[in-house]
């Protein structure tokens, strides 16, 4: 039997590096690797890319978030792959842990990145789950749009309904603890 992966998660707030850290890992793994996208994310202008907002791209295969098995069949079609890469992993259902928990099983290391938090700083999805089962968790943090510090939150621009607004700047922002009561308009 093949020893069990490992599995690493890039969180923070928006704009704090997550996709960024998933292309230098795509690129580093090369055909080696396989990236994957939530098809609900369709921001800057959407396709078989992830996407970071300084313009990076790098080719990934969609999949439905409501159905994160689709991992599992796509990577069956495939020989030598030793890594997944998963990014905005916060919209999968929740049977997206049994899914990771699977892929590590096989041996396959997984890299993934989510936020922790929505922007009323409620556990996303499965992150609080996800972030328990890794074996490396990687903190990352933001620009406040307030002071400047290191922000951990996602501030809403404008209000909102519901948990899933995909969006950017236009409707989020990033903040430190101290700045975000005055910067959110949820
Ligand atoms: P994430 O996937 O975590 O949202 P990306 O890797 O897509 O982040 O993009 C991070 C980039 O966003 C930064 O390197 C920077 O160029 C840009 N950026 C825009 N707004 C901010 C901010 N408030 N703080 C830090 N970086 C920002
Ligand atoms: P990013 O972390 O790569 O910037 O992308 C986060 C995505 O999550 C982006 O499409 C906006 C979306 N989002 C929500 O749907 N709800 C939220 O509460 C927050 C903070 C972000
Ligand atoms: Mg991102
Ligand atoms: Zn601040």
């Amino acid at each position: 039997m093949k020893e069990r992966g490992k599995l690493t998660v890039y969180t923070g707030p928006m704009y704090a590096d997550k996709t960024t850290h998933l292309i230098g890992h795509a690129k580093e793994a090369g055909d080696n690797g396989i990236v994957f996208k939530p098809s609900l994310d369709d921001r800057f202008g959407g396709g078989d890319y992830i996407r970071s907002h300084n313009g990076e791209a790098h080719q990934a295969v969609l999949f439905d978030a409501k159905k994160p098995a689709e991992i599992l069949k796509e990577i069956a079609k495939l020989e030598g792959i030793s890594q997944a890469i998963i990014d905005e992993i916060q919209f999968c259902a929740s049977d997206v842990v049994t899914i990771l928990e699977k892929l590590l099983v096989q041996g396959l290391n997984v890299i993934v990145a989510g936020l922790d938090l929505d922007s009323e700083k409620n556990w996303f999805g499965s992150m609080q789950e996800i972030i328990e089962m890794a074996d490396k968790v990687v903190n990352l943090t933001a620009d406040c749009d307030g002071c400047g510090g290191d922000a951990t939150l996602t501030y809403s621009k404008v209000p909102k309904e519901g948990v899933v607004a995909v969006g950017a700047g236009d409707l989020y922002g990033a903040a430190c603890e101290s700045c975000y009561g005055g910067l959110s308009k949820s």
